[in-house]
């Protein structure tokens, strides 16, 4: 599924969710999609791939409705190993969007291929140290990319600063409707940075969650992500 124009043409701040509070987080989910919100990141990690264990379907499934309901798209970041096992379990539970990461995933055009098939927007997630060179053939087959900048598997960990430079050599990469997500350690220092390389969609975690008020940062981070410019049509 292709991503809409209103969500692949204008800056979006994504929340993830993995820095909530899990005992509040409907209401948390409610109160950033209330402050705007239309992208909501949700970070699945196997224990395998990376060293954390967090969510699967079930919490997508509770979500989605209220996500859905906001008009709002749910962006599910796989970060396990052999996702092609679980992408019908994420697109019933209500994924909008599924990345898969491309270091997990050796057959990758079938994998990209059965996430649209399933009626999901396909997304292809990049290490920090993986060359940007193995994203050439598959980003024409993924509706956007997830460039990560710090490693992944924990929320809370600080940006490295080499991913502004393969942020401005990506987004000079990708054809004109895949848009570029960045997603670790952007909150106020960074966001400006990678706005200019050509991010279109910025994964927030710590910088939201961690706030004592999560509308409001959210609000000044979609913000600050909106004056940035120029973005890239
Ligand atoms: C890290 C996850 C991120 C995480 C980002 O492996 O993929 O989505 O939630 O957290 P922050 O924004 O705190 O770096
Ligand atoms: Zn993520």
């Amino acid at each position: 599924m292709a991503i809409a124009p209103e969500l692949r043409l204008t800056p979006q701040v994504a929340p993830s969710i993995l820095s909530a509070d899990f005992c509040r987080l409907g209401e948390q989910v409610d109160a950033v999609i209330a402050a705007g919100a239309r992208l909501l990141h949700v970070d699945v990690m196997d224990g395998h791939f990376v060293p954390n264990i967090t969510i699967g379907p079930l919490v997508v499934s509770a979500l989605a409705p209220r996500v859905h309901a906001a008009g709002a798209f749910l962006d599910v970041h796989l970060m396990i190993s052999r996702p092609d096992f679980y992408l019908q379990d994420f697109a019933s539970a209500g994924a909008d969007g599924i990345s898969v990461h491309v270091e997990a995933c050796p057959h990758l055009h079938r994998t990209l291929d059965e996430i649209r098939r399933l009626g999901a927007s396909a997304g292809v997630a990049i290490n920090p140290a993986t060359d940007l060179s193995c994203l050439g053939e598959a980003i024409h087959l993924a509706d956007y990319v997830l460039l990560m900048s710090v490693d992944p598997g924990f929320g809370g960990q600080q940006f490295i600063p080499r991913s502004v430079e393969r942020a401005r050599r990506l987004s000079a990469l990708l054809p004109s409707g895949v848009a570029l997500e960045i997603d670790g350690g952007i909150g106020r220092s960074s966001l400006g940075a990678v706005a200019h390389a050509g991010v279109d969609w910025f994964v927030a975690g710590s910088a939201v969650f961690g706030a004592p008020d999560p509308s409001s940062e959210f609000r000044a981070l979609q913000s600050l992500a909106e004056q940035a410019g120029p973005f890239r049509v």
